[in-house]
């Protein structure tokens, strides 16, 4: 049986169901990685600050650099029921490898800023691996607007058609959006890249412990002002599940707009074979499985941060058990996150587009309403005249059974004596895009700038 970090003052060993229920491997061997960077650093400034000898130091790195090859690549969870948690595996391991000295590594510090500073650094990393893998989600999404070149859709709202855009343009919504998702990672960065070592338990150290250098040797910008804040505060985790749950709401949409897309009612989208799913009992069944499980796995993200916020609401400080509570969530989230994207990336570059059924549905003279309101309040009708004006017609032509353009130029006037033949010339749905004046408008030339601006940047 492995050794606890705290054998000392107990007669008894602990319970098995209090084992069972209290030990963290299972979750925490996600930061393997970072922990054993976390112990070279430190034991490096334990000797430059003369509390262990150089040459403990170097016995203590090699050592760790052996347990750091044995166990690499292999799953840790084996061991989950024999080690408490991450840090006692690696100082039980060490032992075993580096002998006596690795009773000094632990010196002047506690699991509590321990298990904080490396997940500070394990989440740095995969902020870093999240914005990669949007990057590549927006890579694909601007190919696909490429391919989608000058394909016009019926712009929705409420679900309705609305007016026509260009496919492209509404692709392009989510490559704005998901950068926006970015800056924000980019700017929690400064809050997740702070150095809570050196806090000890919750006061701080009587020991010469050399933050500087720690911050140095681990890439942190700062040091952190606060022991009791540094032990205790997970705000940075919050913070980041926030981040990602309004990336997964904006991912929730893009899937739900693919899965309406692929549905029989809309037809725009084919998706390729390796990225869809059958059914086991309806052999014709092609079904957008990928999009289905964004947009579901989405709803246990919203979870996780509601899980983050409710461990530290009313928790007293400094540092509680419940804080252990923080790393699951977190550590799922990076996992399913990172994969949606990739596979997210996958399925969006490998659709193709059912051009007649866009055409059909772009083939609708309701959608040229705003036009043709646009058009009479350039011949100087009051806006809401016009509009009273134009929803008649549309009633009229619907209660006769009738699209727009079947209206002759004396039933136009009807309506508002200003139309003239040129109303006719509106029922086009590339005129519509080519009348549109305002920045980030649906405009070809105005989409094509983003397209070539993405492009560049991305
Ligand atoms: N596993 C704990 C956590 O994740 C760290 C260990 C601190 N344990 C303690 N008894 N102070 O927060």
């Amino acid at each position: 049986m492995a050794k606890k970090l705290w054998g000392g003052r107990f007669k008894k060993e602990m319970h098995p169901a209090l084992k069972c229920f209290s030990y963290s491997l299972a979750a925490d061997k996600e930061l393997f990685q970072a922990e054993i960077l976390v112990n070279r650093a430190w034991a490096r400034m334990l000797a430059k600050t003369g509390i262990i000898t150089g040459a403990e130091a170097r016995e203590i790195v090699r050592g760790l650099a052996a347990v750091e090859k044995d166990f690499e690549g292999r799953d840790l969870f084996a061991y989950a029921s024999r080690y408490e948690d991450i840090h006692t595996l690696i100082q039980s391991e060490l032992e075993k490898r580096a002998g006596k000295v690795a009773k000094k590594l632990h010196t002047g510090r506690s699991r509590n800023d321990l298990v904080v500073t490396s997940t500070r650094i394990y989440l740095r990393e995969k902020i870093s691996v999240i914005c990669y893998e949007i990057r590549r989600l927006q890579r694909a999404l601007v190919s696909a607007a490429d391919r989608a070149a000058d394909l016009i859709i019926p712009g929705m709202t409420h679900l309705r058609k609305a007016q026509p855009v260009l496919l492209a343009h509404h692709l392009l919504a989510y490559v704005e959006m998901t950068e926006e998702d970015t800056m924000r990672f980019r700017d929690a960065l400064k809050r997740v890249n702070v150095l809570p070592i050196g806090s000890a338990a919750l006061a701080g150290s009587a020991l010469p412990i050399d933050q500087k250098f720690l911050a140095k040797e681990l890439g942190f910008a700062k040091i952190s002002g606060n022991s009791m804040t540094a032990v205790s505060d997970r705000g940075f985790l919050a913070e980041f599940l926030a981040g990602l749950s309004i990336l997964w709401m904006h991912l929730s949409r893009l899937a739900e707009d693919f899965i309406l897309w692929n549905s029989e009612a809309f037809g725009y989208v084919e998706l390729d074979d390796a990225f869809a799913t059958g059914s086991s009992l309806m052999p014709q069944k092609k079904n957008p499985d990928v999009f289905e499980l964004v947009r579901g796995r989405a709803g246990t993200i919203f979870g996780y941060l509601q899980a983050i916020l409710t461990v530290q609401k009313g928790l007293p400080l400094s540092y509680n058990r419940d804080l252990q509570e923080d790393k699951p969530g977190v550590f799922d989230a990076v996992n399913k996150t990172t994969i949606a994207l990739e596979i997210l990336a996958l399925t969006v570059g490998s659709v193709t587009w059912h051009k007649k059924a866009i055409a059909r549905a772009v083939a609708d003279d309701t959608l040229f309403a705003t036009d043709i309101l646009e058009y009479l309040v350039r011949k100087k009708v009051p806006f809401s005249e016009a509009h009273a004006a134009v929803g008649e017609a549309v009633r009229y032509a619907a209660d006769s059974a009738r699209s727009l353009r079947e209206l002759s130029l004396k039933e136009w006037k009807n309506f508002s004596p200003r139309i003239g033949a040129d109303v006719y010339d509106l029922f086009d749905p590339k005129a519509s895009l080519c009348g549109k004046q305002t920045v980030g408008s649906t405009h070809p030339v105005r989409v094509r700038q983003q397209l070539e601006f993405w492009k560049k940047s991305l």
